[in-house]
């Protein structure tokens, strides 16, 4: 496994690799590696001859009271990891390599990325999607993975992607969750035995939310309802929102219909946790 710093130094390298016409797979992280993670690199291992991660912590998509300062960094255990999944390259880059001195550029897509984290999170999309262009145009990857975990991410890069004209091919991996049904994430180890044991209602209410939605009629409403209801009544947790969505725009929806999105965000004390489930409406 080879490992990069700079910029340079790693499209020299992929440069000699694309020379021998070697199909390229990109997986974007900020490190701290958990089972989603490596799902991703495995399924770009499968479909490439070349795996590329990135671990970089962007600074430019943490507000200014988010958990920038605290997010996790396991530099030495993400390597041990990384390398048991021959993973060809990891790329670190610094802050200063990303953004140097005199950085005046930054992308926005629009619409998408004003609800739901994009409400509470401003600036977020925007950095996501400046540090996510820059990768593409360094490592020119045919094909880079991105999670169903963040959904709305996924839907923003992909706007990019297509809006932008990067020849890259984007593909979401399922979201890998514990045996409880948690989603994995890096903030998990943030939470304290409590939380732990509340924080699996969150997927149980979207479970329950969709099997509701798919016995008869509800309207959007009343099943946001139901999801906060039972999140209440089992956790201390604070909702930020939960929001029914259009599975095909992510655009909020009066009416049930097909492919259909619910995503929530909520605070487990200072820890922010998201989840979302995917199905098609009655
Ligand atoms: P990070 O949170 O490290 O996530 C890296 C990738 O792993 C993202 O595509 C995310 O959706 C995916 N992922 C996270 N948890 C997952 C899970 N439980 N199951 C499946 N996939 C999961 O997302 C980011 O980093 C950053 O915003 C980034 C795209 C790297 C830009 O800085």
């Amino acid at each position: 496994m080879k490992i990069f710093n700079s910029t340079k130094s790693l499209q020299q390298h992929l440069k000699k690799e694309k020379a021998k016409n070697k199909s390229i797979g990109f997986v974007p992280t900020m490190g701290a590696f958990h089972k989603g993670h490596l799902s991703l690199m495995r399924k770009s291992r499968r479909e490439n001859d070349l795996t590329i991660v990135s671990v970089f912590v962007n600074p430019t998509q943490f507000g200014p009271n988010e958990d920038f300062k605290k997010y996790p960094r396991q530099k030495k255990s993400d390597d041990l990891l990384a390398k048991k999944e021959n993973i060809d390259i990891i790329f670190y880059p610094s802050i200063k390599e990303m953004y140097p001195s005199g950085f005046l550029t930054y992308i926005e897509v629009e619409d998408i990325t004003k609800h739901l984290c994009g409400q509470f999170r401003k600036n977020h999309f925007k950095g996501v999607a400046t540090v996510v262009a820059k990768f593409l145009n360094i490592v020119k990857p045919h094909t880079m993975y991105l999670g169903q975990k963040d959904i709305q991410q996924a839907f923003v890069i992909k706007r990019m992607v297509q809006d932008l004209n990067f020849s890259t091919q984007i593909k979401i991996g399922e979201t890998i969750r514990e045996k409880d049904g948690l989603a994995m994430s890096s903030r998990n180890a943030h939470l304290s035995k409590t939380q732990r044991k509340e924080a699996i209602y969150l997927y149980k209410s979207l479970k329950m939310a969709k099997q509701r939605a798919q016995k008869s009629t509800i309207k959007p409403k009343r099943l946001e309802t139901l999801i906060r209801k039972i999140i209440n009544e089992n956790t201390k947790a604070s909702i930020q929102y939960v929001t029914c969505i259009d599975g095909k725009t992510l655009m909020p929806i009066k009416h049930l219909h097909g492919r259909t999105i619910i995503a929530l965000a909520t605070y487990f004390g200072k820890t922010r946790l998201i989840d979302n489930i995917i199905f098609n409406a009655r």
